[in-house]
């Protein structure tokens, strides 16, 4: 990688982590300061071995905070955002923090990235800002319709990403990917909710007909599009993200229950969560004539993945307790009181 020293927020969490793991591990003499709030989303298990042999500088701040993002952006030559509120299901109950660190905490990043004249600036975004797709694949200059809070939080981010690269010239580069997952994800997203449950012998609650469709991306495959755009797109462009294979919920949630050895009557079809976006779709050959291209299959990547939540017990077990084994009761107990069909 040309990158001398990289600043990436929220490296502690899923994607920002794992993408953190691949530099450390294929680009050694990169310096990584990670910048991460630790919230509930924030893990610093997930890169600890590498704080601790000084592979990576880590710091606890917040993106919300310009004072914070002043010191951590210090010798950067590039930023990658990864920061940010990402669940869906929280947006709908509460958006204020989504407001405040997708679109506040991005405006302070490109500030001093302005500032200090980072050489670019990597925004990641997601598939959702286009809002649900009927059958129609969406390219980047299709337009922006969120359909939930979260959503509309980040196209506030991209959009103040846009302005600055008009305005100001700022050097920087927004990617839209769809749907990850692999080690690492926060149990509260659809997958790894659904393995850890499956596992524990408990439900696994379906929205709606279970036939939403999403277009999974094993997290390494996005990590790796990722840089091929920091490194080789060009200035003040929108790069789609996508595998191009998108399948319903159902069919995800009983490949997992067959990974983890457990029968399909563990699936509960409870209430739509609100606005449910029923599809995303991305047309992603932008990004493919940088030279990049997924490398792994949907179903092994599965494998793999429900592989790392059996032998990374201890991890989820305690990110499941507590705070969190709270929120998930609250939020479920009615959903899943109102589960019919098994
Ligand atoms: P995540 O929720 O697992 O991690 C977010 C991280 O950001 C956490 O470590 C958290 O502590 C940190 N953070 C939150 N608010 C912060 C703040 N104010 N200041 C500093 N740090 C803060 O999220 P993720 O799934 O890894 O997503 C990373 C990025 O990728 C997000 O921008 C998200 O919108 C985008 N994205 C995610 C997906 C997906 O499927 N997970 C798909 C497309 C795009
Ligand atoms: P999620 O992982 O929250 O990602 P997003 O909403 O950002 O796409 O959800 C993925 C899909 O799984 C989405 O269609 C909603 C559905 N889902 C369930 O059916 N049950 C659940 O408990 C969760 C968390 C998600």
């Amino acid at each position: 990688m040309p990158f001398r020293s990289i600043l990436v927020t929220g490296g502690a969490g899923f994607i920002g982590s794992n993408f953190v793991r691949m530099v450390a591990r294929e680009h050694p003499k990169t310096v990584i300061t990670v910048l991460d709030a630790l919230t509930y989303a924030g893990n610093l298990e997930n890169i600890a071995d590498l704080v601790d042999s000084g592979s990576v500088r880590f710091i606890k701040g917040d993106i919300r905070e310009p004072a914070a993002v002043r010191v951590a952006m210090d010798n950067a030559e590039v930023v990658f955002n990864f920061a940010a509120e990402t669940h869906v299901d929280r947006s709908i109950e509460e958006a204020a923090s989504f407001i405040e660190t997708d679109i506040q905490g991005t405006y302070n990043l490109l500030n001093f990235a302005r500032e200090l004249k980072v050489k670019r600036y990597v925004q990641i975004s997601t598939d959702e800002v286009y809002g649900s797709s009927a059958g129609k694949d969406f390219d980047e200059t299709s337009p922006l319709r969120p359909g939930n809070p979260y959503s509309a939080s980040k196209c506030g981010g991209d959009l103040m990403c846009l302005a600055f690269a008009n305005t100001y010239r700022l050097p920087l580069v927004i990617t839209r990917s769809s749907n990850n997952f692999g080690p690492y994800q926060h149990v509260e997203k659809f997958i790894p909710l659904f393995i850890t449950n499956a596992m524990e012998g408990k439900d696994l609650p379906l929205y709606g007909d279970g036939l939403h469709e999403r277009d999974w991306i094993f997290v390494e495959d996005n990590c790796r599009a990722i840089l091929a755009v920091a490194e080789k797109g060009n200035d003040g462009e929108v790069y789609n993200i996508a595998v191009g294979k998108s399948q319903p919920n159902l069919r995800v949630a009983e490949l997992i229950l067959k990974h983890v050895g457990k029968t399909n009557s563990r699936i509960v079809f409870i209430e739509d969560r609100k606005g449910h976006d029923r599809a995303y779709r991305l047309a992603a050959e932008k990004v493919r004539v940088l030279g990049w291209a997924p490398r792994t299959e949907f179903a092994p990547a599965m494998e793999e993945t429900v592989r790392w939540y059996v032998d990374n017990r201890g991890w989820w077990e305690r990110v499941k307790s507590g705070a969190f084994r709270e929120y998930y009761e609250k939020q479920y107990k009615d959903k899943l009181a109102k589960g019919k069909t098994k």
